[in-house]
């Protein structure tokens, strides 16, 4: 049987319409009750100008670098700042990846499907970022990874992220095929923290000279690079014609009439040169297939383990296998990575592969340094990633977007909002400095 609601039942009273505006009219009395009295403050009255004034901030609109980039409180929003200030060749160098570009995807969700476990009532008035990483300090558990061509997405290319790191007291590392020389970043980021970072190739000779360079120039640090025995397919790069330098066409030209402070930069200062090269005109793929050795193995990593007497570090690690095998041909730590998802697509997922590599080091007795990097976009990712076990972190698109969005002034935002991000999510965890985050602050869902 069901039951209807009749409006005359006199046992039955409907009740008021529910409103948001409180009612001026006096409510209408429940029978047998007395009617309630509006509250003062609930009375409609007509706003007076001292109410007023402490609302009115109207704010000159400011539209100096400075103003843009503290607007972006994310790395997305810098990334959008990026876009719209950069030609679309070199933005897509930065922003693509291989192929259909799954892997970096994966790399970025993964960071994003879990939940944080946090633990409450711990005094967290006081939040320590600094780590130790190879044997020095760093003041956040973050350093910059290597990107070549950085002088082409924005003018200021290396030494804008060398003195930015420097400044922010972490490592910076210089790529093989980085727009500056090692000697160049050296001397802009004297106090900074210089790591190199080497493809390595069967032609020792042409390896040795860079690593007597490094050395030279204070790298503590030298980085081999083998995810790359041959170029991913960019397929961005491919259907933009990109090349290096970005050659003047009519679809370069009438980009640059609503790019013309890129274009400026780029045009008035001095033209690229490389780390490791001599000037170098061709496309992209031309200049990566020289630089990428397929014959390469492992007994190339011992020769560079005999060689290089400061840190050795593998990155483009991508099973625990050969995490394993880096470690026993003399390398003092692995940077779990697929080359932010520019070289094999649908490859492994270091986040994914961070707790099995932990889990074999402890096996191990190892003390080699975890890294990681590939899909990090905000500080909450870097905890993540610390809680599972990597010992630093790697950026290279973060900074990347902020370099493309405001020069050096872009990177100290990229590293601010990063620092904010960490230090606000490890208080929300109940965590006050690195070494408390532990496993149990993270579930991965879907598993
Ligand atoms: C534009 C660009 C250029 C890169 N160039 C190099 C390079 O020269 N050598 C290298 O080892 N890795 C290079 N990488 C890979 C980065 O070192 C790093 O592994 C990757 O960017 C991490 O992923 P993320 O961009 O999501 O942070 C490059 C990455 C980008 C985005």
């Amino acid at each position: 049987m069901t039951h209807t609601i009749q409006p005359n039942n006199p046992e039955i009273t409907p009740a008021p319409e529910a409103t948001d505006v409180p009612s001026t009219s006096a409510p209408t009395a429940s029978p047998g009750r007395a009617a309630a009295p509006i509250p003062a403050a609930l009375k409609r009255r007509l706003p007076k100008y001292s109410d007023l004034a402490p609302l009115m901030q109207f704010k000159k609109p400011e539209f100096s670098k400075e103003a843009r980039l503290k607007r972006a409180s994310t790395i997305w929003e810098l990334r959008d700042i990026a876009k719209r200030r950069t030609p679309q060749a070199p933005f897509d160098y930065t922003d693509g990846a291989a192929e259909e570009e799954i892997t970096l995807r994966r790399a970025r969700q993964a960071f994003l499907d879990i939940e944080f476990r946090p633990g409450i009532l711990r005094n967290v008035s006081a939040i320590d970022l600094s780590t130790e990483i190879l044997g020095k300090p760093s003041r956040l558990p973050v350093g910059i990874a290597p990107t070549g061509f950085t002088r082409m997405m924005q003018s200021e290319g290396e030494y804008a992220g060398s003195q930015a790191a420097e400044a922010a007291g972490i490592p910076y590392t210089l790529s093989t095929m980085g727009t500056a020389s090692i000697e160049d970043v050296a001397a802009a980021a004297p106090n900074g923290r210089n790591w190199f970072q080497l493809y390595l190739w069967t032609d020792r000779d042409r390896s040795l000279e860079l690593i007597e360079r490094a050395a030279k120039a204070g790298n503590d640090t030298l980085m081999v690079t083998v995810d790359t025995a041959v170029a991913g397919a960019r397929l961005r790069d491919v259907r933009n014609g990109m090349t290096i330098p970005p050659a003047l066409t009519l679809k370069t030209v009438l980009d640059a009439s609503y790019r013309p402070a890129w274009w400026f930069n780029f045009l008035t200062h001095e033209p690229l040169t490389f780390a490791s090269l001599s000037r170098y005109t061709g496309t992209v793929a031309d200049l990566i297939n020289s630089m990428f050795d397929p014959t390469l193995t492992f007994e190339d990593l011992d020769w560079l383990r005999e060689t290089w007497k400061g840190n050795l570090v593998v990155k483009g690690i991508q099973t625990v296998e050969d995490a394993r095998k880096a470690v026993d041909h003399g390398a003092d730590g692995v940077v779990l990575s697929n080359h932010g998802g520019r070289q094999l697509d649908r490859a492994p997922i270091p986040f994914h592969l961070l707790p099995e590599v932990k889990q074999a080091f402890s096996a191990d007795n190892t003390n080699a340094a975890i890294m990681l990097d590939t899909g990090i976009m905000s500080g909450a990712d870097i905890v993540a990633a610390l809680a599972l076990g990597a010992d630093f972190t790697l950026i290279g698109r973060a900074y990347l977007y902020g370099l493309m969005a405001g020069g050096r002034a872009g990177v100290d935002r990229t590293l601010q909002i990063l620092e904010k991000d960490m230090a606000r999510t490890m208080a929300l965890l109940g965590v006050s400095k690195i070494s408390e985050l532990t496993p149990d602050h993270v579930r991965l869902l879907n598993k």
